[in-house]
């Protein structure tokens, strides 16, 4: 049997990715076949074609961090999981494929009648949002917090989760994204117009307990000035090395994978120094997935249960087919999108496919 995947065949722009179609991979013992159903598109994508995502694997590779499939042959020593069962993965690349093989260990079931796409929502975003919260902050019912590029596919599961903890929050989002930053009850303040750290100065007076920031750099120590003494900025990525369909630095490929660990290292070691309580703190999904995969597995359940209770519902900004693959890092890399993109499996019904 034939299907098709994604293929980056070297560092750099649109032009980078090309359609392929050739056998489907068959699983190896522990291995589990999955059809994909929907797989995510994130901004980390956009940084593992170009290179500088300190993830990139060699090329040629197929990106795609997260999935959720339905089981469809299961390999030698599968005791666990059976044909027909939909599952979540996160495999941090590979996912945009018909078909995958992955360990077994690898999946998280996933409960039936949930829409495959905001289903595949929960587990890249919604994780490392929900981590950062839980995890790195600890946050409080009562606690304010600033959540940057609010409008985003991680900022609007923050909101989200947000407002189930109690937060009181504010959101930088361009125009576009206000009105949803407000509905998820988050004051927007337009990061393009506004003097963003004065107007959250002056819409809380000494400021706020937490910041999430994914824009990095020198934006890090401007969050820093927003904190109330014991708080914390969360940084957790490097949306301001991207502009458009490319890097702001033109420099892509493999060997600048770390150049924004570096800075981010020096800015934390600062903010330790520097009186008044104000920390820096990095988060990064895969160290954790590495570190703790109990927890994983555990917030990834969690949240499941929440889109099953309605508690949450992930913004899916647009479903795609897998061949448009191209063109969503296009529509994301210009911005402007409100939630998470995914590429949906074209034949499949997406509420009834996971059933
Ligand atoms: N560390 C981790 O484990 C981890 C996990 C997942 C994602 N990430 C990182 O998280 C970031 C966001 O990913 P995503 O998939 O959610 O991307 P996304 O959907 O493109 O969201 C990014 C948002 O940032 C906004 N934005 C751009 N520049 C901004 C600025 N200067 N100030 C405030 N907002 C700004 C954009 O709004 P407009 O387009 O309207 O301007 C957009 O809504 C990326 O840097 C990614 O690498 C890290």
């Amino acid at each position: 049997m034939k299907h098709k995947r994604i293929v980056v065949t070297r560092y750099g722009g649109p032009d980078a990715l090309q359609v392929v179609e050739e056998q489907c991979p068959t699983p190896s013992r522990g291995e589990v076949r999955v059809k994909v159903l929907a797989a995510g598109v994130s901004l980390p994508d956009i940084m593992a074609r170009e290179g500088i995502h300190p993830e990139t694997p060699p090329v040629p590779f197929t990106p795609g961090w997260d999935l959720v499939g339905v089981v469809d042959q299961v390999g030698p020593g599968v005791s666990g999981v059976e044909p027909g069962q939909a599952v979540a993965a996160m495999p941090i690349h590979g996912a945009w494929a018909e078909y995958v093989t992955l360990p077994e260990e690898a999946l998280v079931p996933v409960p039936p009648g949930l829409d495959p796409a905001e289903a595949v929502s929960l587990v890249l975003n919604y994780i490392t949002a929900y981590q950062m919260m839980h995890r790195s902050a600890a946050v409080k019912p009562g606690q304010r917090a600033l959540v940057h590029g609010a409008a985003g596919g991680v900022g609007t599961a923050l909101l989200q989760l947000g407002r189930l903890a109690g937060l009181e929050m504010y959101g930088t989002c361009s125009p576009r994204g206000a009105e949803t930053v407000s509905r998820l009850g988050a004051t927007p303040i337009d990061y393009g117009r506004e003097d963003w750290v004065a107007e959250v100065h002056r819409l809380t007076g000494d400021g706020v307990d937490v910041v999430f920031d994914p824009i990095g750099g020198n934006h890090l120590w401007e969050s820093r000035q927003t904190l109330r003494p014991g708080g914390v900025v969360v940084g957790y990525g490097l949306r301001s090395s991207v502009r458009g369909d490319g890097l702001v630095s033109q420099r892509s490929g493999r060997r600048h994978r770390f150049g924004g660990a570096a800075r981010f290292a020096l800015l934390i070691a600062a903010a330790r120094l520097l009186p008044g309580r104000k920390r820096i703190v990095p988060y990064s999904i895969q160290t954790l997935l590495r570190m703790r995969p109990q927890w994983f597995r555990q917030d990834l359940v969690t949240l499941l249960e929440l889109l099953q209770q309605r508690k949450v519902a992930p913004l899916v900004a647009e479903r795609l087919p897998l061949a448009e693959a191209r063109q969503a890092l296009e529509v994301l890399g210009r911005g402007g999108v409100t939630g998470k993109i995914v590429l949906v499996d074209g034949a499949a019904s997406p509420r009834a496919a996971a059933a």
